[in-house]
């Protein structure tokens, strides 16, 4: 544990860093060395510290004191609304519920009569839009319960105890408050001396009035059940402050939370009847298939910079998306939590109640057990508000999720080709040479990154004059060989009034308050800092002018941004970040949105991007702190991991777990941030990276120099060989990210999303795929030469990339892999297009033709597409592109027009076909375009049954088809 003391000492030592422009490099390497070793567990909140979990998990189920109010109901097309009495306090509630569009419900709960209106994001935020409606219809109206309809589903209200059941077609899939574990703790005023005095006595005294209970008002007249009260006068008669800790204030080591508005906490019940797993809640280092929290602590999401962070745990880290899936073999549902407070999730796994279920569902007969996942969700304040989506398969889901918070954004090309970075490139002749070695070594890459020490004391926007005299020569430099740079910019600032940026801030009065209304002060990288209030517009507005040319001196059209710290991370704060009571822009505490603070700032990087070319080129930004709808602004990426093998195999069920939270662009460091992982680790690492969706190489400044040139020869021709297969599948990513912008895929997927009703892929996050075409199954074993792949699909085929050799589908094989192979295999069935010439950059290569790779299925068809357009603007929304769709059947390849809408030109063609799986060589091929026919160069390898067709060099635009004979 940092102690206080020790913690004083390194901002001394940060502060004299910050002074000492030549030695603050040495001092950030010193210190950092100090504060990675020392920071550990006890610096974060386990359940029992925080006083809204401890009082949540507590909760015992089948107690619910909730109770539907029917004369309150009220109903129109799509909506139901009706009042629900908490009958131990007789504060009441109100319970919207809406049909939307989709396969989508929403349930929302909130006081009746707060005290003050609660916190709830801004609408177009997270939530892109109003949710568009859909009719309810009243299916029936009972004394016990109001059955709607919603589609083919059913929705079940249970007055008493209060519970809310979605039944898809036949089958139960989601319960709401089914364990009545629905707690809301109503805003009240803090009580006086005479309340406490009050309710102290009735601890001793016989009660002449009720006292005070789970979440009731001091002094509020509790009318209740009298055999309720009967029952539960042993439990009133204690005083609240026991029962109910740490309502009005807390503390955690020497920090004070005073909870100006006291308790605000809210929770509830969901679980998932019929299904055995569930997936999503990142961030957490930890499985795909999330476990169940018997043992643990709750799953817990706050936004938090966890240095060394571990691994399987449910411990918080960066980003936070509350959204869940369940699948099992016949559906897929979820739900998202729309909440921008801590939050912790506890999961348990039980049986169904069939005798409530056979009530509302005609359930499947037989005795059998149904399993059941529970879930029980609590956030800190805010208000209920759960999207219910009814998939009922794996791309309906997320598609219904995309529609409420968008899909990612169809990502630059050189974004999702290779990143080179390092913490730090020291100055410009460093970015010289680093570019020089990688084309010396002829290793494809296309940004160079800038970590903090590029700046003027860690002042952002702004260049250290010494290392970076001429940052334009710099950017120009690596621009014309097609390469971009990124640059780091944090969200805190220096509080030094000849910083323009914080003296503009200031000046405009745009910094976060302290509890007491005071501009915020905290420690970060530049030493005392101020944070900008993101949550604000205006503010957002602000910061997106200082991305202009005029505004950032020395940045160029070939400058992108990476934002990190943005937690936010507070070297001195409570779990290192803000102040539970940090006000924010009208009023709102901290304690109310911290998850979306990273959020706001990626998104206002984003917009300044955009805005400083006219809205015309598509943004770049890296985020390390992210909440749900991140995915609209730019890539994520897994943070400060560590070179060990262990992290290279967590990297694959982490990023799983981001693509199915609809952050598909996402990456861990490439070679582990912390520590020197030696040649082989590189090299399996690069190996894996090169099959994720956003591939950088970063290292922390204490490590050893390790660009991939700098490997043993044998090691650096291999990473070589994996970047450049990378690039090689550009064209194949870039179609994958299309669809996903489109439709809200999965880019990195488990292995059920395409094989939905395969068992023995639910729990499997050590191999995916991409798309449904490329089976993964990267090598994370120190010292491996082989593993075992499971290949999915009884009637597939799947053929190894490299040697073609084919593999039957729902069975498992071991697979040779020495230090030079990736296990990736192409599906029998699907057409893969890929450059295979490949150059320095991904932009030298955009005019380059395509080599499609047809790999035949049983019957000796296959099916693929192809999407382009100029890789960095937004001129596709003009219709500025091309969507081919290929199709292999009775030997011949038809090329034609996926989309009408996209009338893009392109100057790439078609040079090669690879028509692997194809039974006999050809005695002739043909191709027809226009009309006219020619006859095509091609061999026939009868060993791995390979059919090549050469140079029907037709340009890629062209409808044409190719007959083989
Ligand atoms: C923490 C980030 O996670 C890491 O990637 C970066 O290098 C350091 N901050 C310094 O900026």
């Amino acid at each position: 544990m940092r102690n206080y003391a020790m913690g004083r000492f390194l901002l001394v030592l940060r502060k004299m860093a910050a002074t000492t422009i030549r030695l603050s490099s040495y001092l950030c390497c010193l210190l950092l060395i100090v504060q990675v070793h020392s920071v550990n567990r006890d610096n974060f909140k386990t359940c029992e510290q925080s006083g809204f979990c401890k009082r949540h998990r507590s909760l015992q189920p089948g107690q619910s004191p909730y109770k539907v109010l029917m004369d309150s109901l009220k109903i129109s097309s799509s909506q139901i609304s009706v009042q629900l009495l908490n009958t131990k306090t007789n504060v009441r509630l109100v319970l919207d519920l809406y049909g939307l569009q989709g396969n989508t419900a929403r349930l929302k709960i909130n006081e009746l009569e707060p005290l003050k209106p609660r916190y709830e994001i801004p609408m177009g935020d997270v939530l892109v839009g109003e949710p568009k409606q859909q009719d309810l219809k009243v299916l029936d109206k009972g004394s016990e319960s109001l059955t709607l309809g919603l589609e083919d589903n059913k929705i079940v209200l249970t007055f008493s105890p209060f519970r809310v059941d979605f039944v898809a077609g036949e089958e139960p899939v989601v319960s709401i408050n089914a364990q009545g574990l629905l707690k809301f703790e109503h805003f009240r005023k803090k009580p006086g001396w005479v309340d406490k005095l009050t309710s102290v006595f009735s601890w001793f005294i016989p009660p002449f009035r009720e006292a005070p209970a789970e979440d009731a008002a001091p002094g509020e007249p509790a009318e209740g059940e009298e055999k309720k009260e009967e029952e539960n006068k042993e439990e009133e008669k204690k005083p609240e402050q026991e029962e109910e800790p740490m309502l009005w204030e807390e503390t955690f080591k020497s920090f004070h939370d005073p909870k100006p508005n006291g308790p605000s906490s809210v929770g509830i019940d969901v679980s998932f009847p019929g299904f055995e797993n569930v997936y999503g809640i990142p961030e957490h280092a930890d499985s795909m298939a999330l476990k169940t929290t018997k043992d643990t602590d709750p799953y817990r999401l706050f936004n938090l910079d966890v240095f060394e962070y571990e691994l399987y745990n449910p411990m918080a880290l960066y980003g936070s998306v509350p959204v869940m899936w369940a699948h099992n073999e016949k559906s897929t549902v979820g739900i998202y939590w729309n909440n921008a407070a801590e939050t912790w999730i506890d999961i348990s796994s039980t049986t169904a109640d069939k005798n409530f279920f056979s009530k509302i569902a005609d359930l499947v007969k037989g005795n059998s057990e149904m399993a059941q996942m529970d879930t029980h969700w609590f956030s800190e304040s805010g208000v209920i508000d759960i999207f219910i989506m009814l998939g009922p398969r794996p791309k309906d889901v997320f598609k219904q999720y995309a529609a409420l918070t968008g899909s990612t954004e169809l990502p630059p090309l050189f974004a999702i080709s290779y990143h080179q970075c390092r913490w730090n490139y020291n100055d410009q002749d460093d970015v010289k040479n680093v570019d020089a070695n990688m084309d010396m070594y002829d290793i494809p890459y296309d940004v160079i990154w800038l970590d903090i020490e590029h700046t003027d004391g860690k002042r952002y926007f702004t260049w250290d004059a010494h290392k970076f005299p001429s940052s334009k020569d710099m950017l120009n430099g690596v621009a014309v060989k097609g390469r971009k740079m990124v640059t780091i910019v944090d969200p805190h600032l220096k509080r030094d009034d000849n910083y323009k940026v914080y003296a503009d801030a200031k000046s405009r009065d745009m910094m976060v308050k302290g509890g007491g209304g005071e501009e915020y002060e905290g420690w970060c990288w530049p030493g005392s800092s101020s944070w900008p209030d993101f949550t604000n517009p205006e503010v957002r507005n602000w910061w997106a002018s200082k991305f202009q040319y005029s505004e950032y001196d020395g940045s160029t059209p070939d400058l992108y941004i990476w934002n990190d710290m943005n937690e936010p991370s507070v070297f001195n704060g409570p779990e290192i970040t803000f102040h539970k009571d940090v006000q924010h822009y009208g009023g709102v505490e901290n304690r109310d949105v911290h998850n979306l603070y990273g959020f706001y700032v990626q998104k206002a990087t984003a917009e300044g991007i955009l805005m400083r070319s006219n809205n015309e080129q598509r943004p770049f930004v890296l985020t390390r702190a992210f909440f749900a709808g991140s995915q609209r602004f730019g890539a994520v990426w897994t943070g400060d991991n560590m070179g060990e093998w262990s992290h290279l195999k967590v990297s694959n069920p982490m990023l799983l777990t981001l693509n199915l939270a609809g952050i598909t662009f996402s990456g861990a460091d490439v070679g582990g941030f912390f520590r020197n992982p030696d040649s082989e680790l590189q090299t399996r690492w690069y190996q894996t990276g090169a099959f994720q969706p956003f591939f950088r190489a970063h290292a922390h400044i204490d490590t050893k120099r390790r660009e991939p040139y700098l490997l043993p020869e044998e090691n650096m021709k291999i990473v070589r060989e994996a970047i450049r297969k990378r690039y090689s599948y550009l064209p194949f990513w870039y179609t994958l990210f299309y669809h996903g912008y489109r439709s809200g895929e999965t880019v990195m997927s488990p292995l059920w999303v395409t094989y939905p009703e395969d068992k023995s892929t639910f729990q499997m996050d050590d191999e995916y795929l991409l798309g449904s075409s490329l089976l993964v199954k990267p090598i994370t074993e120190q010292g491996a030469v082989g593993t075992n792949v499971y290949f999915p699909g009884s009637n597939e085929v799947w053929y190894d990339i490299e040697t073609y050799q084919s593999y039957a589908g729902s069975q498992s094989t071991y697979i040779n892999a020495p230090l030079e192979k990736i296990p990736v295999f192409q599906r029998g069935g699907s057409i893969v297009p890929r450059k295979m010439r490949v150059r320095r950059s991904s932009s030298l290569m955009v005019s380059d033709p395509f080599t499609l790779v047809i790999c035949l299925d049983k019957q000796g068809e296959a099916l693929g597409d192809l999407y382009a357009d100029d890789y960095k603007s937004y001129a596709y929304r003009r219709g500025e592109y091309i969507h081919r769709v290929f199709s292999f059947k009775n030997n011949i390849l038809q090329s034609s027009n996926a989309d009408p809408n996209g009338r893009g030109a392109s100057r790439e063609w078609v040079e090669k076909l690879v028509i692997v799986g194809y039974p006999k060589a050809a005695t002739s091929v043909h191709i027809t375009v226009d009309g006219n026919s020619q006859s095509l160069h091609h061999s026939y390898d009868s060993s791995s049954r390979v059919l090549t067709v050469r140079k029907p060099d037709v340009n890629i635009t062209k409808d044409f088809s190719i007959t083989i004979q």
